[in-house]
């Protein structure tokens, strides 16, 4: 493993911007730094210090948070690479175990680092008897996100001597640990729902194979591998990989900032994966087209969609980055096909899902906001298809990403510049004002209705 294959976290200074404050006529200097490809930025941490303003950017829409070589995306090509290799071309000729060594160590493997790679994860998927206990502890009916949240978080209870995250060698085992440890932690929430029993991981499957085999094994048959699904699942974790500083990355990063326990902060990640605007919306997607449930219906909720007045969006469409087409749901859209072919099931969502996207991208509403299906689109039918209910799609998508969060977390310690995070705000409250005593606040005879204190 060579580090030198990684390359430095630096920028270099290649110009200077003028900021100048129009009323008061003062104007400030701040350099300019290079990227590789994309964007350069304005570098603008001395800021603060020289001029006594905050910039302000709800959503982070123009700030870089870090320096990073890890994935790169240009949204208005549609280009996505880890390393700089095509996501596309990963997705025809990798492995994910492949693409999480290229992810983490910064280059793609030699045979022989390939196989120490895998040796290695495949000795850590086994989790602690003591931590399948604790899975009783939810209800049969709790969501599996919920689920993995609770179980990855307590990961940290465990593993003492992963702690000390200033030794690179109990970083690199906390890291190994958690990519291997994600297929088992995953199956056993639906399997626990099932009320089944949790199925050992076996040395001799591939990561892919092992997480189906956990899912779906029952004691009493032998699983029959099928290696189209396979194939599938194995693509399905490559395309989930990383996104580079979306929010679940980001919110890794925030969490780890403080020097946290790995698995808390890979917890924290998994919080906020959840959410229907980001890794919950593959099952948002799936719920939306049983909702639309006919062809004849979807102008109903394209116009719903288009509704400012109504919360409904169309799940699977838009994205922050991508304004062109997301390069990842146009293989997961191919790999999709290939499984309903494979398992022979005529998924009618499958159509309503073919005919919505055609809608909308000729719909002028989606058309001027460049809103294209991404990635979740198309992932919940390939997940259906192999037996897979709504509430395990964000988990799976969490099974791949892990090597994304843990590749940034990685990446924080090898940067010069990293610090804890600490965003600033614009202040708009009260300016101080002197404590009222009780008996001078006066009197109210009418029930209070909190909830209109917690209105939009
Ligand atoms: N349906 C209808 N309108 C939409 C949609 C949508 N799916 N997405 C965006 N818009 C509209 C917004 O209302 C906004 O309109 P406005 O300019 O008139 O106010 C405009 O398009 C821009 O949208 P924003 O929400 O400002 O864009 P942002 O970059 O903040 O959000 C997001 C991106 C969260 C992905 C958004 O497009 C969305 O909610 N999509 C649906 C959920 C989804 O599919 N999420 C998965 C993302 S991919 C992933 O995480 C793996």
């Amino acid at each position: 493993m060579n580090p030198k294959n990684i390359p430095k976290l630096e920028s270099e200074v290649i110009d200077q911007v003028s900021i100048r404050r129009k009323g008061t006529q003062e104007e400030w200097q701040v350099d300019v730094r290079k990227a590789s490809i994309g964007p350069d930025s304005i570098d603008i941490r001395s800021f603060y210090s020289d001029s006594k303003m905050f910039t302000w950017d709800p959503g982070f829409t123009s700030t870089a948070s870090c320096t990073s070589a890890i994935t790169y995306i240009d949204g208005a090509k549609g280009q996505l690479l880890y390393r700089g290799y095509p996501i596309e071309q990963l997705a025809a000729h990798s492995d994910y175990m492949e693409t999480c060594y290229l992810l983490l160590y910064g280059s793609l493997p030699n045979p022989e680092e390939k196989q120490q790679f895998v040796d290695d994860i495949t000795n850590h998927t086994l989790i602690h008897t003591q931590l399948e206990i604790f899975y009783r502890g939810f209800m049969r009916g709790a969501h599996p996100m919920a689920i993995m949240n609770g179980v990855v978080g307590a990961l940290s209870a465990f593993y003492h001597d992963s702690t000390d995250i200033n030794d690179p060698e109990q970083r690199r085992l906390a890291a190994h640990r958690m990519i291997a440890k994600m297929p088992t932690i995953a199956a056993y929430a639906f399997q626990y729902a099932n009320g089944m029993a949790f199925p050992a991981p076996k040395n001799k499957y591939s990561y892919a194979e092992n997480l189906l085999q956990m899912m779906f094994s029952v004691k009493s048959e032998k699983y029959e591998m099928n290696p189209k699904i396979v194939k599938a699942i194995d693509r399905f974790l490559i395309l989930h990989a990383d996104h580079e500083q979306n929010a679940s990355t980001s919110t890794v990063r925030l969490a780890a900032s403080s020097g946290a326990n790995p698995f808390a902060c890979i917890a924290a990640g998994i919080a906020s994966l959840w959410g229907p605007a980001h890794g919950g919306a593959n099952e948002a997607v799936l719920r939306m087209l049983n909702e639309i449930g006919n062809k004849k219906n979807i102008t109903k909720y394209v116009d719903k969609a288009k509704d400012k007045k109504d919360p409904f969006r169309l799940m699977g469409f838009g994205h922050r980055v991508y304004k062109n087409f997301d390069p990842r749901a146009n293989v997961m859209r191919d790999s999709a096909y290939e499984i309903l072919e494979e398992l022979g099931i005529n998924d009618p969502r499958m159509e309503l899902a073919m005919e919505l996207e055609q809608i909308a991208l000729k719909d002028d509403y989606f058309v001027e906001k460049n809103l294209y299906p991404n990635v979740d689109f198309y992932s919940g039918i390939i997940l259906s298809a192999i037996g897979l209910p709504t509430n395990m799609f964000t988990p799976m998508f969490a099974v791949g990403r892990t090597v994304g969060w843990l590749a940034h977390w990685k990446e924080m310690f090898t940067d010069p510049d990293s610090k804890i995070g600490r965003p600033r705000q614009i202040y708009v409250g009260e300016t101080e004002r002197d404590y009222v005593p009780m008996k001078d606040r006066g009197h109210t005879n009418r029930p209070l209705l909190f909830t209109k204190f917690w209105q939009r």
